[in-house]
């Protein structure tokens, strides 16, 4: 699954070269710099801020953000509310580069990455105030062990966001998508199944919202963009290949069919 994301363990390297080569400077950067390639997820930045709005965060909060990519939207929080985000993902590539992005922006004091699996949490129970995960789920089939251990090291009455790609009513996705070249590495729930493991997992869902026409209105935006201009220099291209612009158009396809979903969920331990 790993091999799926990244192979590349120079991936900072990378990105600072695209990032120069489309004219920034590497000691100028802000957080919202970066977003185009570190908010890996549909509906980018935005999506982030809105999932946070309703995570009751302050300077004192400490987040765990599982499945944290590139350290997007943990650099997110860190920024807009001061709180401390420790990022966990499986591919220590992606926690390696976080770790430098978030240097580059003066962000490495309230960000923190290691690598790890969501399913066997390496903290302690009650350890977080708060949890996110964004786009993670759909390459997990053990959804159960993933909650059961997001609520395991939650304190009580701690919220826990999710923001997800869910199975939709209108069949299959088509592949390839940006978390899938084939179907054997995705795990889509639908909506039912997806309230029954949060709930099962100990969880109180406090509210459920649906992206998915904004979410349509994304890629639309994208393929758009991509057909006019090609791919952005500094994109998730930099680690997903040339087959990009193809899971785009297969992700419009996707929403307007309905075989996939954006649901998003807030829940309280
Ligand atoms: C689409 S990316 C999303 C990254 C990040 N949440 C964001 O929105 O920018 C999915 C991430 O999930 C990670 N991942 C997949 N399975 C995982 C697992 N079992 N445990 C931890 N991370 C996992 C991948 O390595 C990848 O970084």
């Amino acid at each position: 699954m790993e091999s799926h994301y990244c192979d590349s363990s120079g991936l900072a390297d990378e990105i600072a070269e695209r990032l120069r080569s489309s004219g920034k400077d590497l000691n100028e950067l802000t957080a919202a710099d970066l977003t185009t390639i570190d908010e890996f997820h549909i509906r980018g930045r935005l999506a982030t801020l809105e999932l946070a709005e309703q995570m009751k965060l302050t300077k004192d909060t400490r987040v765990l953000d599982i499945g944290s990519g590139l350290g997007g939207p943990a650099r997110t929080l860190a920024d807009s509310y001061g709180c401390h985000v420790t990022g966990l993902d499986l591919t220590q590539a992606f926690c390696d580069a976080a770790q430098v992005m978030s240097g580059w922006v003066s962000l490495d004091d309230r960000t923190a990455f290691q690598q790890g699996d969501a399913t066997n949490l390496p903290f302690e129970d009650n350890h977080f105030d708060a949890a996110m995960t964004i786009h993670v789920a759909m390459n997990i089939a053990a959804k159960d062990k993933m909650y059961s251990q997001a609520r395991r090291v939650l304190k009580p009455g701690g919220i826990f966001a999710v923001y997800d790609v869910l199975q939709g009513e209108g069949g299959d996705p088509i592949y390839p998508v940006p978390w899938a070249r084939e179907p054997s590495i995705s795990h889509l729930t639908t909506p039912d199944e997806m309230e029954a493991y949060l709930t099962e997992a100990g969880f109180k869902i406090l509210d459920v919202r649906d992206s998915a026409k904004e979410s349509q209105s994304w890629f639309e935006a994208m393929t758009a963009r991509i057909e006019e201009s090609g791919p952005p220099a500094v994109s998730f291209q930099a680690f997903l290949g040339s087959d990009f612009p193809e899971m785009v158009r297969n992700q419009v396809c996707n929403l307007t069919e309905r075989r996939i979903r954006t649901v998003s969920y807030i829940c309280e331990a």
